[in-house]
């Protein structure tokens, strides 16, 4: 029987889970939003059969769910992410996992006593580019990575002003929440290890000015907010002696959108690289996959050829999610592995906010 899928929020994102769950066999039974007319457009668009103004109704009624999936704003992933492994659901929840790491704590409690799923949508994982570097890194001929540098770089890219994305009560912040991939890519090619110290600073210059604006994102709201960071940079060490750079903006004097993570291991160094031609997803992206090693007293750059994926993993990520409650594949990520990230971001926000170092 195929596994029946929940789907909450009709957003942007509900376009590609609905692809991944597709392509992994999966039934899309209801929709739930709770703006008007939101759920019932999205069901007829998606060819979906149920559409619910409220999540309520949807777990009341559906009662075959096996699933759900969340791609709501940031602050309702945590409660939503709650009340759907109460009713016994596996959960798929975009990222940011939660505000911060102290929900991810509370949900990570709830789907260990429901038995239940809990995975995010950590989609750069799923990229062509990242699995072929994972091989390669679990094959052991990168070594011990020893420090990495994580990217996700926008010169005009705030998604839409005084809407969610920049109302730090609903987002849990700018950039650095919301551009967390590359950050957790680099976490996780170096095996997911245990902060020590967070030392990071962030910046609001540009936040409220309409030049800095990204060609998509949200409708602007005139008496919205506009109260989160526009780039931030920060250093990261971890118990084992490994050590991070990052650096996220959607808004900063950069040459071009630029995501990356790039690492100098023992045996090899690495980048994983998307250049955007255009801001945005873009077919004339320039995506790379390099391995940096010594050979025969010669320094050989080896380019992994992979095959292009536009959408950045987006359905191969939602796919690996009915996959893993099926036990077909191993789940691309676990909730450890989200609190560990959560609370790196709790301290980054810390340091900013106290201009100290902050220990774990
Ligand atoms: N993985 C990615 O590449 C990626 C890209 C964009 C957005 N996202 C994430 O997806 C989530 C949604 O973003 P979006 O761009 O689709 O936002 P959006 O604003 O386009 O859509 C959000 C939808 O959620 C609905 N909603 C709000 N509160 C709700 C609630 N309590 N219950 C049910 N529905 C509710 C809204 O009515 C709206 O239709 C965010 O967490 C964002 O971080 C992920």
């Amino acid at each position: 029987m195929a596994t029946k899928v929940g789907v909450i929020g009709a957003g942007g994102m509900l376009q590609y889970h609905a692809a991944g769950f597709r392509e992994a066999g999966a039934e899309i039974v209801a929709v739930a939003d709770p703006a008007s007319g939101a759920a019932a457009k999205a069901a007829e668009k998606w060819g979906i059969a149920e559409a619910y103004q409220s999540v309520e109704a949807m777990l009341a009624e559906c009662k075959d769910l096996d699933a759900v999936s969340i791609i709501v704003p940031n602050k309702f992933h945590a409660p939503l992410a709650l009340q759907c492994l109460k009713a016994g659901k596996h959960v798929f929840c975009e990222k940011p996992p939660a505000l911060k790491a102290s929900e991810v704590e509370e949900m990570i409690a709830a789907a260990d006593a429901a038995g239940k799923k809990l995975m995010f949508n950590f989609n750069n994982r799923a990229r062509p580019e990242s699995q072929a570097m994972k091989s390669y890194i679990d094959s052991g001929v990168v070594g011990t990575i020893n420090s990495a540098q994580a990217k996700w770089i926008r010169r005009t890219g705030i998604p839409g002003f005084g809407g969610w994305f920049t109302t730090k009560e609903l987002s849990g912040g700018g950039p650095v929440i919301d551009l967390l991939h590359m950050i957790d890519l680099a976490l996780y090619f170096m095996g997911y290890p245990e902060p020590a110290h967070v030392l990071a600073n962030t910046f609001d210059t540009f936040i409220t000015d309409k030049n800095f604006k990204g060609p998509w994102g949200i409708p602007d709201r005139a008496d919205g907010t506009n109260n989160v960071e526009a780039a931030a940079h920060g250093f990261v060490t971890f118990k084992t002696g490994q050590v991070l750079t990052l650096q996220v903006s959607w808004a900063e004097m950069v040459k071009r959108e630029e995501v990356s993570v790039v690492f100098q291991g023992t045996g090899a160094g690495g980048k994983v690289e998307r250049l955007f031609g255009r801001d945005g997803l873009d077919e004339t992206a320039i995506d790379t996959c390099e391995l940096y090693v010594q050979e025969n007293g010669n320094s050989v750059n080896r380019s992994i050829v992979t095959p292009a994926c536009e959408d950045m993993g987006r359905s191969h990520s939602a796919r690996n999610f009915i996959e893993a409650i099926e036990g077909k594949a191993e789940a691309l990520n676990t909730p450890d592995q989200a609190l560990n990230l959560m609370k790196i971001i709790d301290a980054l926000y810390q340091s900013a906010e106290t201009g100290k170092p902050i220990s774990i």
